[in-house]
């Protein structure tokens, strides 16, 4: 992990509150694994807070990576408002990553994602590929109006998708899409809020050896030295056992923390 001013390239709005930016420089060569993160820095000095955003796309040949984030408060909206040729002060990449050492080619990998965990399923889903895997994403946005990447995740594979309010594709939500699915698939990675994580863990714990996801969290330090991060262990009687999402994570086998 290292820090660096990285310079943005591009900044564009995906849609209402959600923006996609894409950052250069030498930090790039660290990242290979995707579902990482990355700390950024507000440049403003009454918010002291780096804010976590996740891996979109990693590029090695231009030197950038691309995130997209959703305005949820006052620093996401100072990064949403900076152009290209702008910098940033980043750390990074930081977590764990979805570990593909069991992925083999030919292998059917459910990527299982909803509102702002999307994102990292991206680039998930590119190295699934580079695997010589087969993708089938299954992606839950609250409305047409929220949706970002529809056509981007088809042009990597089969793509499925919900909405909560039956604006596009199935009414409902993820859930609704994977009991509708009807293969046994050799993996399932999935990113997104704890009730839909909780979700696919009911649906695929047990009946999948391969279970990942990667949990949203609120993060301070984002390096493992705060504790405003942590999770508690499901086999742990005493509940007193935790782990610290932002460097044990954020993403964790099927059925080992508490969603
Ligand atoms: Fe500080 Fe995780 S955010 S320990």
């Amino acid at each position: 992990m290292k820090q660096e001013m990285m310079e943005i390239t591009s900044q564009r709005q995906l849609a209402p509150r959600i923006y996609e930016m894409t950052v250069k420089g030498a930090l790039v060569e660290q990242m290979s694994v995707s579902g990482q993160f990355i700390h950024i820095r507000v440049p403003r000095n009454d918010l002291l807070l780096r804010r976590p955003i996740s891996i979109n796309n990693i590029d090695h040949e231009a030197g950038t990576c691309r995130t997209i984030y959703r305005i949820e408060g006052d620093g996401t909206r100072v990064f949403s408002e900076m152009k290209a040729g702008d910098k940033l002060d980043v750390m990074g990449p930081l977590g764990n990553g979805f570990q593909l050492s069991d992925i083999h080619e030919g292998d059917t990998v459910y990527i299982v994602g909803g509102g702002i965990g999307i994102p990292p399923l991206y680039e998930l889903s590119k190295q699934v590929i580079a695997l010589g895997a087969r993708p089938v994403h299954f992606l839950g946005y609250a409305s047409k109006e929220v949706m970002y990447y529809e056509e981007e995740f088809r042009a990597l594979g089969e793509t499925r998708i919900a909405t909560d309010d039956g604006t596009y594709g199935v009414h409902g939500n993820v859930g609704n899409l994977l009991l509708a699915a009807s293969e046994i698939p050799q993996a399932v990675f999935s990113c997104g809020a704890n009730g839909m994580l909780r979700a696919v863990e009911q649906l695929y714990l047990g009946k999948v050896n391969n279970v990942q996801l990667s949990l949203e969290a609120r993060m301070a330090c984002g390096m493992g030295a705060c504790y405003a991060c942590v999770c508690h262990l499901q086999d742990d009687e005493t509940g007193q056992k935790s782990l610290k999402i932002c460097d044990e994570g954020p993403i964790f086998p099927a059925g080992k923390v508490v969603l």
